[in-house]
């Protein structure tokens, strides 16, 4: 499988003259903010429904101090995403 996928590549880097490799390395960083933020937002989804499922009270503080604390890690990771990726910060700007 891995080696169809750097076939790929290579076929389309020729056809193209890109180097979708090189181009793969320089995301990386870009591919791991993305997903950590989708796993933040997710984390914020299973802290409202434990949040709306518990009965004590002091547990629904900390649920809710840690979905909190979710939120605030996914803006971070979106502040980065727009200061590494123009097009992302161009439609945060422009979107309909
Ligand atoms: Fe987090």
């Amino acid at each position: 499988m891995l080696l169809e996928i750097f076939k790929y590549c290579y076929e389309y880097s020729f056809i193209t003259g890109e180097n979708m490799y090189a181009k793969e390395v320089e995301n990386t960083d870009l591919k791991k903010a993305r997903q950590s933020l989708i796993e933040e937002l997710e984390a914020v989804n299973w802290y409202e429904t434990r949040l709306a499922e518990a009965k004590d009270e002091k547990l629904k503080k900390i649920l809710a101090h840690n979905r909190d604390e979710e939120k605030e890690h996914a803006a971070m990771l979106i502040e980065w995403i727009r200061q590494n990726d123009p097009e992302q910060d161009r439609v945060f700007k422009e979107h309909d």
